[in-house]
């Protein structure tokens, strides 16, 4: 059995071993990156935020033009029976719909096809304490993307081109500058910290509208931090006190070092650390209560 894959996983209504698990070559996400995903993470065999996940799926394949495949007490199922089978307790479970396989290579929408549905489990490696307490270093880059980042779309390769990039330098994770403006990660989203206060770029089409960011305006809203949604130039990211960058494997991140420069003292900062904090508890208590 794959360390990384749970068996068994979830293709077009069942649950069969991975090695089993084979799609068309003709399938549209192979050949156009047509399709959409999500990852939702999993503690202690709970899904965490299920229906906001669910909920965000819904709004990229109606960006896409896709029907849902599945009625939602139907996700919940697969999603539930993955996280229980799972041989882990903190999962991180993967959904992918695509347009399907027709019998040809067509830009065009194929009529009456089925669309390909998968879902699988793997181990949730959050960051290690040695990393959260050191913080990881990121570069920044010019935003090659589309325009609809607002979509979780598996057409993923200026992300991945962009992520390697920084990975190249040693790096996490590469902040994307659109026209002058923080927009998020490759794979995450940022947050910056000046003068005690919280500052996120506001959702668009540019950025993904990240459950971890909500989660972290939620937490800040609770406890009293006080925070700004607004655009964050360039030279402000550059200025700041705090980086972080959040997401569902990620959860809250420093990010210590920006382009071969200290961020801030160069060390994880108390805005940061309280937030991770926060959202430890609020996950154990989401957990313990449903
Ligand atoms: N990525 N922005 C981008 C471009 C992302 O790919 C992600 C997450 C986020 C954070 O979203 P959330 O808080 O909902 O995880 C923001 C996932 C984890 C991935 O592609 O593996």
């Amino acid at each position: 059995m794959s360390p990384f894959v749970a068996d068994p996983v979830y293709l077009n209504g069942r649950f069969v071993p991975l090695a089993e698990a084979t799609i068309s070559p003709l399938d549209r996400g192979f050949l156009f990156g047509d399709g959409v995903y999500e990852v939702i993470p999993v503690y202690s065999r709970r899904p965490f935020r299920l229906g906001e996940h669910l909920h965000r799926l819904q709004s990229s394949l109606d960006g896409i033009r896709l029907a849902n495949p599945l009625p939602r007490e139907e996700w919940e199922t697969v999603v539930q029976r993955l996280a229980l089978d799972a041989p882990f307790e903190d999962q991180g479970i993967y959904l992918q719909v695509s347009r399907g396989a027709d019998v040809k290579r067509d830009h065009i929408f194929p009529q009456g096809i089925p669309p390909t549905v998968f879902a699988f489990s793997s181990p949730l490696v959050t960051p290690a304490a040695a990393i959260r307490e050191t913080g990881v270093c990121a570069i920044t880059a010019e935003d090659n993307r589309w325009l609809r980042c607002d979509l979780k779309t598996v057409s993923l390769l200026a992300n991945v081109l962009l992520r390697q990039a920084a990975d190249d330098q040693g790096c996490a994770e590469a902040l994307l500058i659109r026209d002058g403006f923080l927009q998020e990660g490759a794979a995450s989203s940022i947050f910056v910290v000046r003068n005690g206060i919280l500052l996120a770029p506001p959702k668009s089409h540019l950025m993904l509208p990240g459950i971890t960011y909500d989660v972290v305006l939620e937490l800040a809203d609770r406890h009293g931090q006080p925070y700004e949604i607004r655009e964050i130039p360039l030279a402000e990211l550059q200025a700041a006190d705090e980086i972080w960058m959040t997401s569902s494997t990620k959860e809250v991140l420093p990010i210590t070092r920006l382009d071969g420069r200290p961020v801030g003292t160069g060390a994880p900062g108390p805005v940061g650390r309280q937030m991770w904090q926060w959202y430890q508890h609020f996950k154990t208590t989401v957990m313990r209560n449903g």
